[in-house]
């Protein structure tokens, strides 16, 4: 159990990836303190967590919303000693042609996607410095998720994609920031991975084909692999990473056609 005596809180952990990271991180001993907008998302994530005989707190909370974000961490910090890991999967996509995206859905995906990820790395960052840990040891880890299509154009996902490339730039000044404080600051970049954020890919065969036919290892991602580069980085393994953006995607992103 790596984790054992760490705090956790794993935002957007209702579903996907974030309900993966959650149960991975519990697994190895962690508490993990269950985000989401959702209060029933949150929740039955946690009860998954508790029946395994592991420690799981569901806190209901909008990323986007500045106040509620700082009430939660504030709330973490009061209940346990510190708070060393934040992995940050709360997100929103949609999908609209370029002349029909209203301004209304483009600030919406903004303020979760990207407004959110200032929201909850601010305001836990501010808790992890303060952590006390062994000379030149690291205080805290933050994990956000940006996306392959960071850097890859695509057709109709103007706002979401916008958005993680926001999100990739701000996660490798965030790691400069707080290098000083010794926390370290990465990004996951995942391909496509059978979420419910893909529930449209997953639910048309043909569409799926077509997706999987562009990623050289010939199938989508599970959130349990996402889950385990997860682990990785917020485990003493890579104490010496921070403000990279790792791809995780079959290969997808070396594919141009
Ligand atoms: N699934 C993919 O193929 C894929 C690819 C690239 C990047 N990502 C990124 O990985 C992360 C996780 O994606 P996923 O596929 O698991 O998504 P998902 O839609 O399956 O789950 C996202 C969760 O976030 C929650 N959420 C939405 N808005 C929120 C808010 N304002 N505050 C708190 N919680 C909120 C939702 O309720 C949901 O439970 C996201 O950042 C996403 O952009 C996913």
């Amino acid at each position: 159990m790596i984790l054992k005596d760490k705090t956790s809180l794993v935002t957007g952990a209702g579903n996907g990836i974030g309900r993966a990271v959650a149960v991975r991180l519990a697994k190895e001993g962690s508490t993990v303190y269950v985000n989401d907008v959702s209060l029933e998302a949150a929740t039955s994530t946690s009860d998954l967590i508790n029946e395994m005989g592991l420690d799981a707190v569901p806190v209901a909370s909008d990323v986007s919303d500045s106040i509620g974000v700082k009430a939660m961490v504030d709330r973490i910090a009061a209940e346990r000693p510190g708070l060393d890991i934040l992995v940050h999967c709360a997100a929103i996509q949609t999908e609209a042609a370029f002349f029909d995206i209203k301004i209304e859905e483009w600030k919406k995906i903004i303020d979760v996607n990207l407004n959110g990820t200032f929201n909850i790395c601010q305001a836990c960052a501010r808790v992890m410095k303060e952590n006390e840990v062994e000379d030149g040891r690291s205080r805290g880890k933050i994990v956000t998720m940006s996306s392959i299509h960071d850097v890859i154009p695509r057709l109709n996902k103007f706002h979401y994609d916008a958005s993680k490339g926001g999100v990739a730039i701000f996660t490798k000044e965030l790691a400069l920031a707080l290098a000083p404080y010794r926390i370290n600051v990465n990004s996951i970049a995942p391909g496509a991975i059978e979420t419910p954020m893909n529930r449209n890919v997953l639910a048309d065969e043909t569409v799926k084909k077509h997706v999987e036919g562009r990623i050289p290892w010939g199938r989508m991602g599970y959130s349990e692999e996402v889950a385990d580069l997860v682990l990785f980085l917020v485990s003493g393994s890579a104490e010496y990473i921070t403000g990279d953006i790792i791809r995780i995607d079959g290969g997808r992103s070396l594919f141009n056609g």
